[in-house]
């Protein structure tokens, strides 16, 4: 027999980006999700219950009035494994943190016992407004995910934060706070800091030396903390990716402006992790024209000098005690040896010591590696998921916090 569909119910409250919730939706249906779409009745001023219905193959209402006999209200919330409001509005923040239930959707949150998203979308003014702030700690402290808005155009000709994001990422936590299951999400409260990608150091407006890091790891570590509750500033170099959903990206090009990023975001954050791959030299010289060739001539040598080794600096001077720093180490040969000797040397916590090569770890989707412990803790990783790696980082970190 195969396993039940996992039934998520998706709330839809009255904003532009309703439609937007539609795509996510497609993708929860078509990766075998059970969705039961409620929206309220504003939400259904913008997009139809026959649009819902149709995408989601279940009947859909915005009263508790219909199927009575069902006790709807009720059962929808009981049944529920994961329940997603998105968009939710500044207003369904609001019923949601004060235990309102005056139609189906606010109904359902109050008697689901499963973990519950909040996507919220509205104008900046509204997202920072001192109530809204309350609303949105209050559902953190009670365990909800809230998902930071994105920043960008919003509704009319305006821009600033309160933009849904991307639905492609909504689903993704909803896939990782799913996974979790009952979990709790064990890093509300806290900020993390996660560098990714590869840096690109410059030889002249053309050219640069940079390295073969897809960033994906990082991606899946900011994606994680996420949906674990962490408020997140990922600082990412040249990976060219969408931005995770309620994570605050900083982008940077070379190691000297990633070092001042990371150093800026660690200022106020519980744990950093530094799984950017980091260019040791530079050119010592930056040519402002495009160097040519010239014929007859060798070409001149690349003088390089040291780039700042973030990871060692972060780890001496923690900007907070109690600070979790965390470094990656891709070694090509006596994996284990080099990884406690670099430990060691760096001064971190933690240390992921993967194996890479032409075909191994770049770029792909999988990653295998060893944690090891500055308390002398070795965690083995079996190879799978980059996610499933940075849970098992995020899993390490959390008993390390004060
Ligand atoms: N790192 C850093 N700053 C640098 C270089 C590396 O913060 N200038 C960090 C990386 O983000 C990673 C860790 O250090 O978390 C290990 O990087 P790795 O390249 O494996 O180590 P190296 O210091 O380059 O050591 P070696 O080249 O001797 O292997």
């Amino acid at each position: 027999m195969s396993e039940p569909k996992p039934k998520v119910v998706l709330g839809v409250s009255g904003g532009i980006a309703a439609y937007k919730a539609c795509e996510l939706l497609r993708r929860l249906t078509e990766s075998g999700h059970d969705v039961r779409v409620v929206p309220t009745a504003s939400a259904l001023h913008f997009v139809g219950a026959a649009t819902w219905s149709a995408l989601s193959g279940n009947p859909v209402s915005d009263q508790v009035w219909e199927d009575v006999h069902e006790v709807p209200h009720v059962r929808i919330g009981q049944a529920a494994d994961l329940v997603v409001v998105a968009p939710c509005t500044a207003d369904m923040l609001a019923k949601a943190a004060h235990g309102l239930a005056d139609d189906l959707l606010t109904n359902t949150l109050l008697t689901a016992r499963c973990p519950v998203v909040f996507a919220p979308a509205m104008h900046t003014e509204m997202w920072e407004h001192p109530a809204t702030r309350e609303n949105v700690a209050t559902l953190r402290r009670r365990g909800a995910v809230v998902i930071e808005p994105a920043v960008g155009r919003l509704t009319g000709v305006d821009t600033g934060k309160g933009r849904l994001p991307d639905p492609a990422e909504i689903f993704e936590v909803c896939r990782r706070v799913l996974a979790r299951g009952a979990a709790e999400p064990d890093l509300a409260g806290r900020h993390v800091v996660v560098s990714a990608g590869g840096t690109r150091e410059p030889l002249d407006p053309v050219r640069y030396l940079g390295n073969r890091s897809s960033g994906k790891q990082g991606y899946a570590l900011a994606r994680t903390a996420a949906a674990r509750g962490a408020r997140v500033t990922l600082v990412e170099a040249n990976t060219g990716m969408p931005d995770p959903a309620g994570v605050d990206v900083v982008r940077v090009g070379t190691a000297l402006q990633l070092r001042e990023a990371v150093l800026k975001a660690a200022a106020d954050a519980d744990v950093v992790v530094m799984a950017a791959a980091v260019a040791d030299f530079r050119p010592a010289a930056y040519a402002e024209g495009k160097i040519k060739k010239r014929e007859g001539e060798e070409p001149a040598p690349v003088a390089l000098v040291r780039n700042p080794d973030v990871l060692a600096e972060l780890s001496a001077d923690r900007a907070r005690p109690g600070q979790v720093v965390v470094g990656f180490a891709a070694e090509t040969d006596d994996v284990l040896a080099n990884g406690r000797d670099k430990l060691r040397r760096k001064g971190c916590d933690l240390l992921v010591v993967n194996e890479v090569g032409e075909r191994r770890t770049f770029g792909s989707e999988e990653n295998e590696a060893v944690v090891l412990g500055s308390d002398g803790t070795e965690t083995p990783v079996p190879h799978g998921p980059k996610e499933d790696l940075a849970d098992t980082v995020w899993d390490l970190v959390v008993p390390r916090l004060p």
